[in-house]
């Protein structure tokens, strides 16, 4: 391994940077393993045509998800900024399409910590299998008192306490900063995970019917890759995935050493994401497997989308199964684990922005971000209607958020500004593996047309159909008015200027590391 430099640069020590190259791509595999891989990726794919999703799964993580990956990176690195900083280091103008990415970023931070607190409180009941003899009762019912959408706004103090004891813990990581938090959760997290994923998998793939559950998930439906939605959905699964369109990787590799193996870094990542997943199919459709086994119906039945997969169908499971206490600890304490460092990941994103703009101390910044985003959460999100704003804002922001800010830089970064040879220039400086041409049209050409396709698909479904049949003003407000909202701030602040004392380009940072004489190469002006 190429080894990280530690901060020794004025940059660094003043933002803060991971002391090596193994805790930052465990950082990165932290972020990337979340809420996604074990609760999403698994009815996704089954919903995607089973065996046959692999196809389009591969085909979107080859040609958009690790090529999108790898510009984050550089941009990040070359850089070293955070996305605002980033992208107005790239060219000032652009700087907008980096704060659109901090707006999706305080979107799903909002909502992200709500599905960690139920995690966190159903680790809980799984000893005792609080939900009884219904599991489906005592989610939506007794535990989430889910009223008429939009019309019921209570306060659910079972949903509120978790959720601020998540808050709390959040900001006294991101209080401790770069290394000391964020890199020091993710060196004692990941490790703990992957272990406790592995005894989940293993007890679930022992249950008797388990094999029912991966006929189920692994035999192909190829009729279903004629759907472009199955597409689209393979599209969006890796990009929440792999955390990339918002940010966060740009992010993280800002906080790496000069002459680290970035290109490496990112396969090592991108591969332990996917193989992440995979297992986690593995392991809930052994389960689910178990339970259609036990009920005498056909998987498809016990499988429920999204939220009612993990917290209804689980704690059936859970009820059933042998040893099922310990099997629901495993499960939602993964839950718990990885959805942590995803979520430290997604609030580091507007934390470094903030700082970097106003130059505020990491404590500072810290309060500045986490008061009012944990704030906004729980008042949206501990209450009887919490449910249903958080299917609208994760539906819109992934689609309306993610997708397009990805389409865009990719469409900016290659053509307006005609970055990529530098950028490619940049990581094979010191990448093992070589970036070229393939590279550069994958990034221009084949991802932007690919996700477009996805893009006008998903509009126009949304467009046709109201989402869900929710109320068209929850619509309007959380999801609509949510996607809109974060692109307008986000050009907005970016017309905010910067300090005087900030290098707003590579030379005049270059420069004030020594790296290069003042005033050589100097491009760009602020
Ligand atoms: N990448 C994170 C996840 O999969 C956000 O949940």
């Amino acid at each position: 391994m190429t080894s990280s430099s530690a901060p020794d640069t004025g940059t660094e020590a003043r933002r803060g940077a991971f002391s090596s190259r193994t805790v930052f791509i465990l950082a990165a595999i932290g972020s990337a393993v979340g809420l996604g891989n074990i609760w999403r990726f698994p009815y996704v794919a089954y919903e995607g045509g089973g065996g046959a999703f692999i196809l389009p799964y591969l085909v979107a993580l080859l040609t958009a998800g690790l090529p999108f990956l790898l510009l984050d990176y550089a941009m990040g690195h070359r850089h070293r900024g955070s996305a605002p900083l980033s992208f107005a280091r790239a060219r000032r103008a652009a700087e907008g399409l980096g704060w659109w990415q901090v707006g999706i970023c305080f979107v799903i931070a909002v909502y992200y910590a709500a599905v960690i607190a139920w995690a966190l409180r159903y680790t809980g009941f799984s000893v005792t299998q609080a939900w009884g003899e219904d599991p489906e009762g005592f989610f939506f019912t007794d535990f989430l008192q889910l009223g008429d959408p939009g019309v019921d706004m209570v306060f659910v103090p079972g949903v509120l306490i978790p959720m601020l004891a998540v808050w709390l813990g959040l900001a006294v990581v991101m209080a401790l900063g770069v290394q000391r938090g964020v890199g020091k959760v993710a060196l004692i997290f990941m490790p703990v995970l992957l272990l406790v994923f592995l005894a989940l998998v293993v007890q679930a793939v022992l249950l008797p019917g388990a094999s029912v559950g991966l006929e189920a998930l692994f035999a192909p439906n190829w009729a279903a890759l004629a759907d472009p939605g199955v597409w689209g959905a393979a599209y969006g699964q890796i990009f929440f995935s792999l955390s990339i369109g918002f940010g966060i990787m740009i992010t993280y590799a800002s906080y790496v050493g000069r002459d680290t193996d970035m290109t490496g870094s990112a396969l090592v990542v991108g591969f332990s994401n996917s193989g992440f997943e995979l297992l986690a199919g593995i392991g809930v459709f052994s389960a689910l497997g178990f339970m259609a086994q036990a009920s005498g119906v056909a998987v498809g039945e016990v499988v429920a989308s999204g939220v009612g997969l993990a917290f209804v169908a689980f704690p059936a499971i859970i009820s059933e199964a042998p040893a099922g206490a310990v099997l629901g600890v495993l499960f939602f304490g993964s839950l718990v684990l990885a959805g942590i460092t995803s979520l430290i990941s997604v609030v580091e994103v507007v934390i470094s922005a903030v700082r970097d703009k106003f130059e505020l101390s990491r404590g500072v910044a810290t309060s500045v971000v986490v008061v009012p985003t944990s704030v906004i959460s729980l008042l949206m999100f501990s209450t009887s209607s919490g449910l249903y704003v958080l299917d609208i804002a994760d539906h819109f922001i992934n689609r309306f958020g993610i997708l397009l800010v990805a389409v865009v830089s990719m469409l900016v970064l290659t053509w307006a500004l005609r970055l990529l040879p530098t950028l490619a220039d940049h990581l094979n400086r010191v990448g093992s593996v070589r970036l070229g041409v393939g590279w550069r049209a994958l990034v221009g050409v084949v991802a932007p047309i690919a996700l477009g396709y996805v893009l006008v698909d998903a509009l126009l479904t949304d467009l046709r159909q109201p989402y869900e049949d929710y109320p068209a003003w929850m619509l309007g407000t959380f999801g609509w008015g949510a996607a809109v909202a974060v692109l307008v701030l986000g050009f907005v602040l970016s017309a905010l200027p910067w300090r005087r004392e900030t290098p707003l380009t590579v030379a005049a940072l270059d420069a004030e590391e020594g790296l290069r004489p003042p005033g050589a190469e100097e491009e760009v002006t602020r």
